[in-house]
């Protein structure tokens, strides 16, 4: 089983696609102790704080710029993708850079996490699927590239996290156990797996339990412990479909940091449906509606003065 390899959809393993279990499953319920009376907050003048007409997110703390300059490794070129005659992706262009995080925001059913499993081949594994336009990593066009090795270039985090039964340890060494024949001692392993937790800011938590199983961690441990996963075998780019929509807002912010910290090193691609953790964290944003790339740019730009009147509706709050 190879941690960047989702399983074929015919041969359906719940380990790997949690998001399909989580479809047929009613979600968990959530009990939070109250111990007093809550603070009742004041809501901001004009119901969500945006002043009708101007439709404009308001200004947010954005994690600082990368200092290095971004270097281009994936561009789609008039990239489009249907299901059948249903058309996902339309003619889609952007560039996936290194040296800051690109956001895909958009309404439901608008093709983002079309557009991001596509970046890696995954949107292949759907048979119904087509694809038409380039798909292009470092220049090379990305059907040239042995999948196998396309994936471990360009490595996925979904939704929920799905850390495999064993323990923290074996988790992030479980690409790096995979790759070559020889297999790896625990002890030349562990330089590898330390420094993969570390980078994906969950060693400090879990450097005294390495032994323990990862499903007794928290969510927001498992997503990180997922990050870690990925990162262990060196991906160059990192596909994020809402990783953090399962979580808390400690974990969530957490999580957003290590995005930050790794993007001078991966180029980063996330999906969320949270425009304030994209403003937060992206350098560029693409808006996509019906499956049309609306808006592309600077994500202070499109977040400050959208040019697309869908755009300017959609980061106002006025649907989605
Ligand atoms: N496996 C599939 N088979 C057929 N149609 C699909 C499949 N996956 C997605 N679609 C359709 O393609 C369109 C785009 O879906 P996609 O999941 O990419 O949207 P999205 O922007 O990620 O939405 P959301 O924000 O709800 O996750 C939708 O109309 C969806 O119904
Ligand atoms: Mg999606």
């Amino acid at each position: 089983m190879d941690p960047l390899s989702p399983p074929e959809e015919s041969a359906f393993d719940p380990m790997r696609e949690p998001m399909a279990v989580a479809a047929q499953l009613p979600p968990p319920v959530r009990r939070i102790a109250v111990e007093g009376a809550p603070t009742v907050a004041q809501p901001p003048p004009g119901g969500n704080g945006h002043v009708a007409g101007t439709a404009v997110a308001p200004p947010l703390k954005r994690m600082p710029r990368a200092d290095t300059a971004p270097v281009e490794r994936m561009r789609t070129e008039a990239l489009s993708i249907a299901y059948g005659q249903k058309l996902a992706v339309n003619q889609v262009s952007l560039s996936v850079r290194q040296g800051e995080v690109l956001a895909l925001i958009g309404p439901s059913g608008c093709g983002k996490t079309t557009l991001l499993r596509s970046l890696n081949r995954l949107v292949d594994l759907t048979p119904a699927a087509t694809r038409g336009g380039r798909i292009l990593l470092d220049g090379e066009d990305v059907d040239l590239f042995d999948v196998t090795q396309l994936r471990r270039r360009v490595g996925m985090l979904f939704q929920q996290p799905n850390p495999f039964p064993m323990s923290i340890f074996d988790n992030v060494a479980y690409g790096l156990r995979e790759r070559g024949s020889k297999k790896p001692s625990k002890r030349e392993l562990e330089p590898a797996v330390v420094g993969a937790l570390q980078r994906a800011g969950l060693f400090d938590e879990v450097k005294d339990n390495l032994d323990h199983p990862a499903l007794a961690l928290s969510g927001g441990q498992q997503q990180r412990l997922c990050i870690a996963r990925s990162l262990a075998i060196q991906p160059e780019v990192l596909l994020l479909d809402e990783p953090c929509s399962a979580l808390d807002p400690i974990s969530t912010q957490t999580i957003e940091e290590t995005i930050v910290s790794l993007r001078t090193e991966i180029a980063i691609v996330i999906v969320t449906h949270n425009l304030q953790q994209a403003q937060r964290v992206a350098d560029h944003v693409a808006f996509m509606y019906l499956g049309d790339l609306i808006e592309y740019g600077e994500a202070e730009r499109v977040f400050g003065s959208p040019v697309a009147e869908r755009t300017r509706e959609y980061v106002s709050g006025g649907f989605g």
